[in-house]
């Protein structure tokens, strides 16, 4: 049996349609903590306890805390080799059709230059008014880091803003399920970097291979999808994507 970077290779070569799915991991080689394991907490909270609206709404002051925090450590960090494999998919003409679903809201698959994200959790760099006040869109973009004053105000009602990213007991929004569920239909869907333990985002693995794709896991660690997917590559995704990439060259 050959590595399961060449049988990966071979797949995406005879390729038309690719589907990557892709979580914290990758962004992890670019300086982001994962959210779970000994690397993901964040003054020892859980993502559970700190995304979510009830926890907002009792201590807003924290929860900004956090993502001011993300925010920062991004807007320094640089996309790593995994992105720019991934973002150089989706610009070729290797394949009729390339899509990417990601969970992270960090936009370094944007920085890398990927066409056509999918962004199923929203964006660390989106907020909108915690009152949804009848001033303002539903989100818009923010850049600022820092805030001028935190927690930062909304500037249609002075209320407080929410990062626009999708919490705990959210909805995901409506376009970005509809364009992940219509990128499910493809011939290779590889799933990268995430624990695939929140859902619904962790039920599009096994719902792409259902509609027939060839599924391949790349985690340096198995997850609960491992065992159910075609391929389990079990390596970091800068190492296992840039092979890939290697293999699909010579
Ligand atoms: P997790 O932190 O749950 O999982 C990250 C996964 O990446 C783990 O399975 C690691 O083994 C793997 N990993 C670590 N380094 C890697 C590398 N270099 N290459 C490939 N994989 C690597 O992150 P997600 O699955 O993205 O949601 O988390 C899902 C959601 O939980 C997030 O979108 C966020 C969080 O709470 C919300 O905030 C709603």
């Amino acid at each position: 049996m050959s590595r399961p970077e060449v049988r990966l290779a071979e797949r995406l070569s005879r390729a038309r349609r690719v589907t990557a799915i892709t979580g914290a991991g990758v962004s992890a080689a670019s300086g982001i903590p994962t959210f779970r394991g000994a690397q993901g907490l964040w003054r020892s909270f859980r993502p559970e306890e700190l995304a979510t609206p009830e926890a907002f709404a009792r201590d807003p002051g924290t929860v900004w805390e956090w993502y001011a925090w993300r925010r920062e450590l991004v807007s320094r960090a640089r996309p790593n080799r995994a992105h720019e494999i991934l973002a150089g998919w989706s610009r070729s003409r290797r394949f009729e059709r390339f899509a990417l679903v990601t969970q992270n809201v960090d936009g370094l698959h944007e920085r890398a230059g990927t066409r056509g994200v999918i962004r199923f959790h929203g964006s660390l760099f989106e907020v909108g008014c915690w009152n949804a006040c009848r001033g303002s869109p539903r989100r818009w973009p923010d850049e600022r880091v820092p805030f001028p004053e935190m927690p930062p105000r909304c500037p249609h009602c002075g209320g407080l803003l929410r990062p626009g990213v999708v919490w705990f007991g959210e909805a995901i929004p409506p376009e970005a399920l509809s364009a992940s569920l219509d990128a499910l239909d493809c011939d290779v869907c590889l799933v990268v970097g995430t624990s695939s333990v929140v859902y619904p985002a962790a039920g599009l693995a096994a719902e792409v291979k259902r509609r027939g794709a060839f599924t391949v896991e790349v985690n340096p660690e198995a997850t609960d999808v491992s065992a159910s997917l075609d391929l389990a590559i079990a390596a970091p995704a800068e190492v296992a994507l840039d092979e890939v990439e290697r293999l699909l060259n010579v």
